[in-house]
């Protein structure tokens, strides 16, 4: 089945009043699938196997480990939202990918049921798309342990984020799940017989060990899965910390004023932005030698959907400090319905649960589907 791959325009949902999102960048891999018209194969596998599926499926998950800031919104949540266009979407809060480092249980919860919310607030419509816990469906676990019998220890070890993750302490007191984790990534994505994967470009090598697993399941047992695409973010998309413009907004680093969290109140957002480093000189002025204002242009840029050098032009002869009080406002008015939507959904806790409840029920049907003919194709006797 044949399905032309359209841009990805801005979604009717989006609560962060924005210009259209980018068309993310395919990325075909090895044997893409999308031939020279933009036509991708979606795959023999449909979940209804008498009514063909219309349009190809997404999967991407997003660990709650964290504060969500505006560096995953312009990064991730926003093409959550806009992919729904064009295809069937499943969103996973990935909580077993998060307990590979400790977390304390009430984080773990409070960080579950706001990821899963932000991902609401950001537009995902959850009647189009499946919203979902990652431990809500077994079938994730149980597909794992069939994949770890097909994957070398070898390609796990040459994983760049396990060297990274593990530099320094080689050896006894690394946990296995942090060995493993890509394979349940691989679950998740394979399950679900998704046909393209959008992420970072941090998270591309498991998507190609994620090909590389299912290639070889397709081979050795006989065909059970799609082979998905990576979907890489656009650079324009990658916002960068505000206190050190050369690492990527992070969650984890280590002050919060490196990041804006959707959830900041205006104050805080007025503070952060005041005290964002700068670079030298007093021009407002992107380039290669201005890595800060670049950021912080690029940002307004995206966020007041004017492009970068019409707002350079406004501020010539005017400072930093007046272009960073104009930032601030331009973010806060950017965030101020994400923030409404986040506190109407925080008041009705039901309402959430539903949604998950719902998603759960509607993956799993898709899911058992799927280990049902993994387990038919090992050999694996059904349960009477
Ligand atoms: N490993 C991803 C990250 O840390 C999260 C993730 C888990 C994921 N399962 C996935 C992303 C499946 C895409 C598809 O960002």
């Amino acid at each position: 089945m044949w399905q032309r791959v359209t841009a990805v325009p801005d979604s009717r949902h989006c609560s962060i009043a924005l210009p259209p999102a980018a068309t993310p960048g395919t990325s075909p891999g090895r044997d893409s699938r999308i031939d020279r018209a933009g036509w991708v194969d979606c795959g023999a596998v449909s979940d209804q196997p008498d009514k063909p599926r219309r349009r190809p499926r997404v999967f991407s998950g997003t660990q709650p480990s964290g504060t969500p800031h505006l560096g995953n919104y312009l990064g991730a949540f926003r093409n959550y939202t806009a992919m729904q266009e064009t295809h069937d979407c499943v969103y996973c809060v990935v909580d077993l990918h998060a307990i590979t480092v400790r977390q304390t249980r009430a984080e773990l919860r409070r960080n579950t049921i706001e990821l899963a919310n932000t991902f609401l607030a950001s537009g995902v419509d959850p009647e189009r798309s499946i919203v979902i816990v990652q431990s809500h469906v077994p079938a994730h676990s149980e597909l794992m342990w069939i994949l770890n019998t097909i994957t070398y220890m070898g390609e796990l070890r040459r994983m760049t984020q396990f060297k990274d993750k593990t530099a320094g302490a080689e050896g006894e007191s690394i946990g296995v799940g942090i060995f493993d984790y890509p394979v349940l990534m691989a679950a998740d994505i394979l399950l679900y017989q998704a046909d393209a994967v959008p992420v970072g470009e941090d998270q591309k090598q498991h998507v190609e060990l994620t090909r590389d697993l299912a290639e070889r399941f397709n081979n050795a047992f006989g065909k059970a899965f799609v082979v998905p695409e990576p979907i890489i973010r656009t650079e324009g998309a990658r916002v960068m910390g505000l206190d050190d413009p050369t690492r990527k907004m992070s969650k984890s680093a280590g002050s919060a004023g490196n990041y804006i969290a959707l959830m900041d109140p205006p104050d805080v957002i007025r503070r952060k932005i005041r005290r964002a480093v700068t670079d030298s000189g007093t021009e407002v002025r992107g380039g290669p030698d201005k890595p800060a204002l670049t950021n912080l242009l690029d940002i307004y840029s995206v966020l007041a959907g004017e492009p970068v050098p019409s707002i350079e032009e406004r501020y010539v002869g005017r400072g930093y400090a007046e272009f960073k009080t104009d930032l601030a406002e331009v973010v806060i008015r950017a965030l101020a319905p994400f923030q409404e939507r986040m506190r109407e959904l925080e008041a009705d806790k039901g309402y959430t649960l539903e949604v998950l409840r719902n998603g759960a029920e509607r993956a799993e049907a898709i899911a058992s589907r799927t280990l049902a003919k993994v387990r038919e194709r090992v050999g694996l006797v059904p349960r009477p």
